[in-house]
């Protein structure tokens, strides 16, 4: 199961120089498959553990939304590595911000299920250039807390996650 929260251990001092960085970029896959994603989100969250970073990604009509936060020079790194990504293209910084506090502080790398209505809100926000980071981070944010709240329904009612036969989409992945 790819959904357990993580502990996001904020290093002392670090407060200062946390930031958050908001990108979309097209999928070189087109459709950004499940496999893929899931590649990535391995990935993402083995090198997120290690360096502080946390965050969202999901995918929107063949682009990766994506939002990452943390100690600055982890994140000049992190981007210095996705600019370089072949898996995607035309990388666009939408927002990049210092912040207090994190939005996804649990999460090394969270890709929530995404209703059809939320997939269409993220999809006019991308049409849109003068749409920011809290834009998207309210559609997100939301998205986790209700599948962290079904997927807790499920753990108290006993169906062990990860044992239990595969229900789609509990990848915590979807597209538009
Ligand atoms: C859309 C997308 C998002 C990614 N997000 C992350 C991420 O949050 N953290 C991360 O470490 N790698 C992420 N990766 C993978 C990195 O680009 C890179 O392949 C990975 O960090 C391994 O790099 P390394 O072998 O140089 O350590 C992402 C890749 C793509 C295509």
């Amino acid at each position: 199961m790819t959904l357990a929260p993580v502990p996001s251990p904020e290093p002392q001092g670090a407060t200062t120089s946390l930031t958050q960085i908001l990108y979309c970029s097209v999928s070189r896959d087109g459709a950004s498959s499940v496999l893929q994603m899931s590649d990535i989100l391995n990935e993402a969250r083995l090198g997120n553990a290690r360096d502080g970073v946390t965050g969202v990604l999901t995918a929107v009509q063949g682009r990766f939304v994506q939002i990452i936060e943390g100690p600055e020079a982890a994140l000049e790194r992190l981007m210095a590595k996705l600019l370089r990504d072949p898996r995607h293209t035309a990388l666009s910084v939408l927002e990049r911000r210092r912040t207090a506090r994190r939005f996804f502080g649990d999460w090394d790398m969270v890709s929530p299920r995404l209703a059809p209505r939320e997939l269409s809100l993220l999809a006019l926000l991308l049409e849109d250039a003068a749409s920011g980071l809290d834009a998207y981070a309210a559609i997100l944010t939301r998205a986790v807390a209700e599948q962290d709240a079904m997927l807790e329904g499920r753990r108290s009612q006993g169906d062990v996650i990860g044992r239990a036969r595969p229900t789609p989409g509990m990848s915590g992945w979807s597209e538009a």
